[in-house]
């Protein structure tokens, strides 16, 4: 597999740490990471295999480098690229906006065709979430504040997906 690029945003360290064990979990395959407000336009677009990574934040909002940077994707030819995103949230404390983050950046992505790695929504607690279409997350969701206890085993998951789904 050709190698992958993780771009996180990142308040308190949580979906950094959750970018590091999505890293480990590919075990051989090289990936590359970046916390978005040391990388640019140009270091994602050396990547056919990316990974997005945001949390939650406000009303629908990504974290704040990501509302920073996602406009600029659109100088990106995404058509010959595949895109996994990932989401931090809070279920119990935001249960009417959970990872809503991440259902933004799936909107204000410029192509969602490329996007790969759907997650299932059943497991969560939860009246609303942007980033629920028809049943399925756009991308993996973690709760570190209530399910830390199944962040690990989703990651895995997840990574054996992507393992098919990239190119
Ligand atoms: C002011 C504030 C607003 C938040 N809003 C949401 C929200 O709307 N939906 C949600 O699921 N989580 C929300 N969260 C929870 C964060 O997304 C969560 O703590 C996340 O793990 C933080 O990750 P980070 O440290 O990588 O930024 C909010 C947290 C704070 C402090």
């Amino acid at each position: 597999m050709k190698t992958i690029g993780i771009f996180y945003g990142s308040t308190y360290g949580m979906t950094q740490k959750a970018a590091e064990k999505i890293k480990d979990a590919f075990g051989k395959t090289k990936v590359n990471l970046y916390d978005l407000k040391n990388a640019s336009i140009k270091d994602i677009e050396k990547y056919t295999n990316l990974i997005f990574g945001t949390s939650a934040w406000g009303i629908g909002e990504m974290q704040d480098e990501w509302e920073m940077t996602i406009d600029d994707l659109s100088k990106i030819n995404f058509s010959n690229r595949k895109v996994a995103l990932f989401g931090l949230g809070d279920q119990l404390e935001y249960p009417e906006s959970f990872v809503d983050g991440l259902g933004t950046m799936y909107c204000r992505l410029p192509d969602k065709s490329c996007v790969v790695g759907l997650w299932p929504s059943k497991g969560y607690n939860y009246y609303f979430s942007l980033a629920d279409k028809d049943g399925k997350f756009v991308g993996l969701v973690l709760d570190d504040h209530n399910q830390e206890n199944l962040t690990d085993k989703r990651i895995t998951e997840w990574v054996k997906q992507l393992e098919k789904e990239f190119i």
